[in-house]
């Protein structure tokens, strides 16, 4: 058994964000967001992985994951040219997967259950395909199952008007090679992309054995600011720890479930947990809230911050309004003089979203 983690395509939705960086390496409780699939298909058993990447990030997200030897994984990075779709992607990878059975992951969905027993199910009852499903308040935005009443998946059907479910397809499948006939029989979509779907409902009609499992637990497509946060949020709540490794001064107060990275210092500052801050970060005069994740090498002076979180060397000081539900990128530097501002001086990425609300 084989995995492939996709990880390339276009981050449009988390821009300006994707404009420097891969939107699978955007941290959650300062872990990047791919890593997360990674461990989760290392638990489940898998250990030979192909990462799917783009030409524009495709040599970050290699620097930063490596060959595989810190999840106990071999790790092979197969280039896509353009994000020409989720089934162009397997596409791609027919040469590392050769005629394997696999598992396909999203590089941005992260899920809560246990990998392991859809496994378990897929090679027991030798399906060819097994797709994961999640009731979703809004199936529009999805692709969509339409099952019988024995739970049999008839009709899948990408971002339907009418929705004929509420059950959106998790972006977790378990395929057998058959697949790769399946994609080789399909034909772009409307919007220029080769789509997964297509090629289930290929299978489908075949018909193959195709199944359709419930997920049980959160599941999140990371690809929007909120969705983020909301990942960020469920990971911090699952976060046992409270280990702190910098200083705190006598001034300062922790509380609750807190990280404090190394070489990190706290001065006259309230942690309310949790929280997870990194290393070499200098926290002074702030409170920071629950849910609120700050990267290495951060400087926060002067502010009140919650259920957010701040990206590598950024510098947040005097901003005395709580700051919420935000997400502030590597390096940005927000400052408010500390007599009343009389003006306002941005210098602000294309894409960049500021409410003061
Ligand atoms: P999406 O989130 O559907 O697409 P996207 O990354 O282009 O984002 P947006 O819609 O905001 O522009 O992709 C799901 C995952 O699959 C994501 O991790 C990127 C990856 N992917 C590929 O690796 N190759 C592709 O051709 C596509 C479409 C996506």
């Amino acid at each position: 058994m084989k995995a492939i983690i996709l990880s390339g395509g276009k981050g449009t939705r988390l821009r300006p964000l994707t404009y420097t960086g891969a939107k699978q390496l955007v941290p959650v409780a300062n872990k990047p967001i791919l890593w997360y699939g990674i461990e989760a298909i290392v638990a489940a058993g898998i250990t030979d992985i192909g990462i799917i990447i783009s030409p524009e990030t495709g040599e970050e997200v290699k620097a930063k994951t490596g060959d595989g030897d810190r999840f106990g994984a071999k790790i092979t990075y197969i280039l896509q040219d353009a994000p020409l779709g989720l089934a162009h992607a397997v596409k791609v990878a027919q040469p590392f997967l050769e005629d394997s059975p696999f598992l396909m992951y999203l590089g941005d969905n992260l899920i809560q259950s246990d990998l392991r027993l859809f496994l378990e199910h897929f090679q027991t009852a030798s399906l060819d395909a097994l797709i994961m499903l999640r009731e979703v308040a809004n199936p529009t935005a999805f692709g969509v199952a339409k099952l019988d009443e024995s739970g049999r998946v008839l009709q899948l059907v990408e971002k339907p008007k009418i929705p004929p479910s509420n059950l959106a397809l998790v972006g977790i499948y378990l395929f057998s090679h058959i697949v790769h006939q399946a994609i080789a029989n399909i034909a772009p979509s409307a919007r220029g992309e080769l789509e997964i779907t297509d090629a289930i409902q290929y299978l489908i009609d075949g018909p193959k054995n195709v199944e359709a499992r419930q997920l049980e637990g959160w599941w999140l497509d990371t690809g929007k600011k909120d969705d983020l946060l909301e990942a960020n949020r469920l990971i911090l709540d699952s976060c046992p720890d409270c280990n702190i490794l910098g200083e705190v001064d006598e001034n300062s107060q922790v509380i609750g479930r807190v990280q404090i990275g190394a070489n990190s210092r706290i001065v006259n500052s309230t942690i309310r947990g949790p929280v997870i801050i990194g290393n070499n970060c200098h926290l002074e005069n702030c409170f920071i809230g629950p849910y609120t994740s700050i990267a290495d090498g951060v400087t926060a002076i002067d502010t009140d911050i919650e259920h957010s979180v701040i990206l590598q060397g950024a510098k947040v000081i005097g901003i005395h309004q709580r700051i919420v539900d935000s997400v502030i990128g590597q390096r940005v530097q927000l400052k408010v003089a500390p007599q009343r501002p009389k003006a306002l001086r941005f210098l602000i990425g294309d894409d960049s979203q500021i409410e003061l609300v």
